[in-house]
């Protein structure tokens, strides 16, 4: 594994101009998918109750087919308290009646095989619903074989925050001990010291496994507790701000990776794909590769805040040195999206950053509704604040004895319901959607294989304009995207894709460099 230092003597070494990048090693189907994230609450209301579920799902499948997308990634869609909207799971083994039934979960995944769409769905093993009847044991008694399942102290160890705010121990009268969760105090982490857990865990997989999905997307993977002695060290608090150091990439962690990989890959062409929390390029790639995960989302370039064309070729420098297989998106159901945070609503960036988003290297993840484009749905009451990040910020702003007003205004901020609006489907046709750009960038993505398994030629920006080529045995591809204002002189022979203005000025232009050899 390169380390990070190592990596970027290779960048600054590369330079700019004329460099071609070494190969990395290609190796399942999900390196040439083009993935589009369903979050099941909110995508397609198919029953009428005005909430999205699986039957709205099935609904889209042509939509989705014929966009051309070849992978959907399902948000949780378990029986759940939905405390955090379903990553807070009370049964791992059903559908939760408001999205609907296992038989609807099966319909689904026949029909998206059968539009030649794989599934893959989210998974959390990090920690359950305290509703879940393990928790709801393990706190009845010490002897319970399930005492073991989670995480309990008589005292407080540690000074560990939750990721969303607050003490991560909460008190619990029944079991009189203290339980240790990363999120919420709803969300209870398992401990995956204990041998039992990790059987459960391998169970559930195969439960899903063997209804023939096709793979997992494993939420806040390098976050298992697998090392109970890590308690004894507190996190180092820096202008009243945790550093996350000891609660995760704990010891053991890659030995748990490891056995999930197992269980997963024990079925032929399975996809692992791992939520890793961090943004150091070389740790995530060390939980990557043979017997680890398949891939594993890369933060660093999807959650830039805003549209720099250096910062981007930087990105795609760094992860090419680091030979990590990237991850593309911009948007998620814990982001902002992208039409708004990085393009300010103009339609023009949102399609320059489509073009980005399928021809640079890597596996694209597309949020729904960015093809129509979705904005922001701003929240405008606290009846309306249903994230649970808002809500805690919502609670702390009070207890510091800030004002109502004040409150809300701040618990709107962190909240992550924005890009979580309903889908709204009946913008689709509309003249501004981008839909038919996404359509058209698909089909020549599928095309031209340079597009999806090709190397980096060069990689250049200067002024706002990225510059990029892909090269794939005789065939060389060159992308430029300008995405500040003015619109440079960009070559207009052997076009295979323009991106125009309002003012008809051209601001991108994909073309044939050359045939090789
Ligand atoms: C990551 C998920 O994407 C996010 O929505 C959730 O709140 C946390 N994991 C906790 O499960």
């Amino acid at each position: 594994m390169a380390c990070a230092a190592y990596a970027h003597a290779i960048i600054k070494n590369a330079g700019g101009r004329g460099f071609v990048y070494n190969s990395m090693k290609r190796s399942g189907w999900y390196e040439n998918t083009v993935f589009y994230e369903i979050y099941v609450p909110s995508f397609c209301d198919g029953d009428g109750d005005g909430t999205g579920d699986l039957k709205g799902v099935i609904s889209r499948i042509p939509y989705l087919r014929q966009l051309g997308i070849s992978g959907i990634w399902l948000t949780p869609f378990y029986p759940s308290p939905r405390v955090d909207n379903g990553y807070d799971i009370r049964d791992y083994r059903n559908v939760d009646p408001a999205f609907g039934t296992l038989a609807d979960f099966d319909m689904l995944l026949r029909k998206a095989h059968q539009a030649g769409i794989r599934v893959i769905i989210d998974m959390v093993l990090n920690h359950t619903s305290d509703l879940h009847p393990w928790f709801q044991e393990s706190r009845r008694s010490a002897h319970s074989p399930y005492r073991d399942y989670y995480l309990w102290e008589k005292e407080i160890p540690c000074n560990w925050e939750s990721f969303f705010d607050g003490s991560a121990w909460e008190y619990d009268d029944t079991a009189g001990m203290y339980y240790y969760h990363a999120f919420s105090r709803n969300q209870v982490c398992l401990n995956w010291s204990s041998p039992q857990v990790r059987r459960e865990c391998a169970d559930i997989l195969r439960f899903w496994l063997d209804r023939g999905v096709d793979g997992f997307r494993l939420d806040v993977i390098n976050f298992l507790k697998t090392d109970r002695g890590a308690f004894h060290a507190d996190n180092p608090v820096e202008n009243g701000v945790t550093r996350h150091v000891y609660d995760k990439n704990q010891k053991g962690i890659y030995e748990a990776i490891r056995e999930i990989s197992r269980v997963v890959h024990a079925y032929p062409g399975k996809y692992l794909l791992g939520e890793i929390g961090e943004d150091d390029l070389c740790l995530i790639k060390s939980y990557v590769g043979d017997g680890l995960l398949d891939s594993a989302f890369q933060f660093n370039l999807g959650s830039m805040e805003k549209l720099d064309a250096a910062f981007m070729a930087d990105q795609m420098r760094r992860m090419e040195a680091e030979g990590v297989y990237p991850t593309l998106f911009f948007s998620s159901h814990d982001m902002r999206r992208h039409f708004n945070r990085l393009c300010g609503k103009d339609r023009t960036k949102a399609e320059l950053l489509a073009v980005f988003l399928l021809t640079a290297k890597g596996i694209p993840f597309l949020y729904q509704g960015e093809e129509i484009p979705m904005e922001d749905v701003p929240v405008e009451s606290l009846r309306d604040l249903k994230d649970i990040q808002g809500r805690y910020g919502y609670d702390k702003k009070l207890a510091e004895g800030e004002s109502e007003e004040a409150a809300f205004l701040y618990a709107r901020e962190r909240s992550r319901d924005y890009s979580r609006g309903m889908v709204e489907w009946e913008r689709e046709g509309d003249r501004d959607s981008l839909a038919r750009a996404y359509r058209k960038l698909l089909d020549i993505r599928k095309r031209h294989l340079s597009l999806s398994m090709g190397e980096y030629g060069e990689i250049r920006q200067q002024d706002g304009l990225l510059y990029y080529q892909r090269i794939w045995e005789k065939e060389k591809i060159g992308v430029y995207l300008c995405f500040d204002g003015h619109s440079p002189e960009l070559p207009h022979t052997d076009v295979l894709y323009e991106v125009m203005d309002g003012n008809g000025r051209t601001r991108g232009i994909m073309r044939y460099e050359q045939e090789i050899g």
